[in-house]
């Protein structure tokens, strides 16, 4: 039996236990993108945790998409996010930053810059995104990217490594998951691309691939992770055949040394995968073309996660909604101690409330 509450190893770090708080964007940044003091508290409370991987923090203004998400392209950004990996270590747990380029998910009144959202190709998404000035508004078309910007999108990658090392993460995990800019690259519907980089699996995956090995080049494979979320439907992305691409994906990316392959259940009810309603149903499948280690996140429960760990499915897993509210996560898992739910309301509000002010309750 493995145990959740064992300590391990991931790339040479020792991680205190096999439980990893999951990516959770809450909002809580400045205008230009240094997240508040109480963004420190927060995750020191909740680094009882093996591994944190932080909210999706954006590598450039040119990457934010929502209002008030941090960045880590510039030195008040990274002087605060060394607080808090600070805060962090100091209670042993190992911290991963989380990058979020958002492509077309964005609207200029959530920016810094002037300039249109990017994306593989100009397709807009339907759907509305919150504004703090106007409230849900339309998503407007994006740009599509030059062939000729691609090198220097991924160089803003490689910096965004260098930053998040230098501001005490222990590696980083690029979103490749959930619709936003990586994703967008990989799925049929958003990457109409005819320069190599789109029309086949190949060419779709490729630039992912190029960010992870640039990324892996400038802070190493052991410091460099990935979130894929094949078949979750999400921010009007519709990829014709999830698996396929996500397999090729993975084979094609040097998983024996990267820190770990990190994926999104898809939605039970996923019209995309035929797999019968289980969500869990995509792991088998995919773990043949992991060589190296694999977190999954979804709806896990302390049971659901020690029976995966068990099959060797995966090493590590992550659980998001329920650090919202509960710290100590890890010990009220451990004890069975009651948990509590989060206040929806104030998810992405922008003070303490609701975030960095729920009790812990085990001792
Ligand atoms: C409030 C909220 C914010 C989220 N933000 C992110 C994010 O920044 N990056 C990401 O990859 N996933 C994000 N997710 C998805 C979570 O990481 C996680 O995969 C999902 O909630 C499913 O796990 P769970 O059932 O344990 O909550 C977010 C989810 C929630 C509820």
């Amino acid at each position: 039996m493995t145990s959740l509450f064992e300590p391990t190893t991931l790339a040479g770090l020792t991680l205190q236990n096999r439980i990893v708080m999951a990516p959770l964007t809450r909002n809580r940044a400045d205008a230009m993108g240094v997240p508040k003091p109480f963004v420190r508290d927060y995750y020191a409370q909740r680094a009882g945790a093996g591994l944190i991987i932080s909210e999706g923090t954006q590598t450039s203004f040119a990457g934010q998409g929502y209002c008030r998400t941090p960045g880590i392209h510039t030195p008040q950004q990274i002087a605060a996010w060394k607080g808090v990996t600070d805060a962090v270590h100091a209670r042993g747990a190992k911290m991963f930053m989380q990058f979020m380029h958002c492509g077309r998910i964005a609207h200029p009144l959530n920016r810094q810059v002037p300039d249109a959202p990017v994306a593989p190709s100009a397709v807009r998404p339907a759907g509305q995104m919150w504004t703090d000035q106007q409230q849900l508004q339309a998503y407007p078309s994006p740009r599509a990217l030059e062939t000729a910007e691609l090198p220097a999108l991924i160089g803003e990658f490689v910096a965004a490594a260098r930053n998040a090392i230098a501001a005490g993460f222990d590696g980083v995990e690029l979103h490749a998951a959930n619709g936003y800019l990586l994703n967008q690259f990989l799925a049929s519907n958003t990457n109409l691309r005819t320069d190599g980089y789109g029309t086949t699996v190949a060419g779709r995956i490729r630039f992912v691939v190029e960010v992870v090995e640039a990324v892996a080049v400038a802070i190493g494979s052991g410091r460099t992770g990935i979130r894929v979320s094949p078949g979750h439907m999400f921010n009007d992305l519709v990829d014709a055949n999830p698996l396929e691409t996500h397999c090729a994906l993975l084979d094609a990316l040097p998983t024996a040394d990267m820190a770990y392959v990190h994926v999104m259940l898809p939605n039970a009810f996923s019209p995309q995968l035929n797999n019968a309603g289980d969500p869990q149903a995509v792991l088998p499948t995919l773990r043949p073309h992991v060589r190296g280690t694999l977190l999954a996140a979804g709806n896990l429960t302390a049971a659901s996660a020690e029976n995966m760990l068990d099959s060797g499915l995966i090493q590590l897993a992550v659980f998001g909604r329920l650090f919202i509210a509960n710290p100590d996560l890890v010990a009220r898992l451990k004890t069975g101690a009651p948990l509590a739910a989060p206040r929806e309301d104030l998810l992405y509000t922008a003070d303490a409330a609701g975030y960095s002010d729920y009790p812990v309750t085990t001792s």
